[in-house]
């Protein structure tokens, strides 16, 4: 293997060509070695356009190369599991976009997958490796906000183009697969533990049959999370962690800017007019580019996997039981 792992992309995204290429073509322990489409002359173009060295025009074909070592796999939520599956077969390692797949069995096969092949696998969440979300859960472990007792997430945005992946509910559409996915993993990372049971409320789109507004309760062992996500409202994303003597309040959770600080505050509550708030700000960082570092240095030894498929069963399995409790009108366990 040589000093930086070789990558190769599975489809011309717009995740990928638009931020999670060019902020890996920044790692240290990372090189884009090359992509592929579908279409050659989009892999092509994409390879002419962000320099890398090599275009298939066929997944099957990128797979094949031996000069490369770990896949990013930023299909649609259907095709998660199945072409990373088939990359680990190939042997190659494999970063896959988030969520994981369709369902808890889903997940488990890849988990076969990986068991069986002896190869690293895991989720691109990438905030789980931005300094703000470390920092973060590094304050509820310290006792700091007291114990921490609920974590409020809203994370929405609008679109409603019909030919978007997003809103094709035979390729895992809707707004609690694509954003309530971060607000049950970040409330999973900042209780450091499960939940155990859920309720929530799918409001679906009536002609795309994807839900347009979902809103949940995850019952943790020490206390309780809340979410609101939506795909079809104004842009919005905050995080809340509410403590017996404390909070904090992440400024922009998911989206972090590449460009500009971050920032998030702990306020113990004395001045509700907001002059008990202390304000942490981070330096400029890109959380792709820690993403993409992080995994590489795991396969190469050094460190773990940012977020394990281990994690991604927690997530789905929450995701399952919000749409059981939407569907019983009642609290659903979480299993897995
Ligand atoms: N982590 C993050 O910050 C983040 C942000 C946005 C999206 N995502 C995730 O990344 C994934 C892709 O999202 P995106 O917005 O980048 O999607 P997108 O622009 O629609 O790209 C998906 C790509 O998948 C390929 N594809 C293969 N079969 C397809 C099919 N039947 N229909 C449509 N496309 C197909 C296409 O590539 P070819 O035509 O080149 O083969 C297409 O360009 C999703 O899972 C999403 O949740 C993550």
């Amino acid at each position: 293997m040589s000093a930086k792992l070789r990558w190769g992309v599975l489809g011309v995204a717009g995740i990928a060509v638009n931020k999670v290429i060019p902020a890996m073509q920044k790692c240290k322990h990372a090189e884009i070695t090359a992509i592929a489409s579908r279409d050659a002359s989009k892999s092509a173009a994409a390879s002419a356009a962000l320099g890398i060295g090599k275009h298939y025009g066929s997944y099957d074909a990128l797979l094949a190369d031996g000069e490369i070592d770990a896949v990013y796999n930023p299909l649609p939520n259907h095709l998660h599991v199945p072409w990373s599956k088939r990359a680990l077969e190939a042997g190659k390692h494999v970063l896959c976009e988030k969520p994981l797949g369709l369902s808890t069995a889903e997940v488990r096969s890849l988990m076969e997958a990986r068991d069986r092949t002896g190869l690293r696998a895991g989720e691109a969440f990438m905030v789980a490796t931005h300094p703000q979300w470390l920092r973060a859960r590094e304050i509820v472990r310290s006792g700091k906000i007291g114990d921490l007792r609920a974590v409020s997430v809203v994370f929405s945005y609008f679109n409603r183009d019909p030919e978007n992946v997003r809103n094709v509910p035979e390729y895992g559409g809707g707004g609690l697969m694509d954003i309530g996915c971060y607000a049950i993993f970040g409330s999973r990372f900042l209780f450091g533990a499960e939940p155990v049971r859920a309720a929530g409320v799918l409001e679906l789109d009536p002609d795309f049959g994807t839900d347009r507004l979902t809103s949940a309760v995850l019952e943790f062992p020490g206390g309780q999370a809340n979410f609101v996500c939506s795909m079809q409202m104004v842009p919005a994303q905050r995080v809340t962690a509410l403590g017996t003597r404390g909070r904090i309040e992440i400024e922009i959770p998911f989206n972090a800017p590449p460009d500009a600080p971050c920032r998030l505050w702990v306020d113990d509550g004395s001045d509700l007019a907001g002059g008990s708030r202390v304000e942490e700000t981070f330096a400029v960082c890109d959380q792709y580019t820690l993403q993409g570092d992080a995994f590489s240095r795991a396969v190469m030894g050094e460190g773990e996997v940012p977020v394990p498929l281990e994690d991604s069963l927690r997530t789905m399995a929450a995701i399952e039981a919000i749409v059981r409790s939407s569907a019983s009108g009642r609290w659903e366990p979480i299993a897995g």
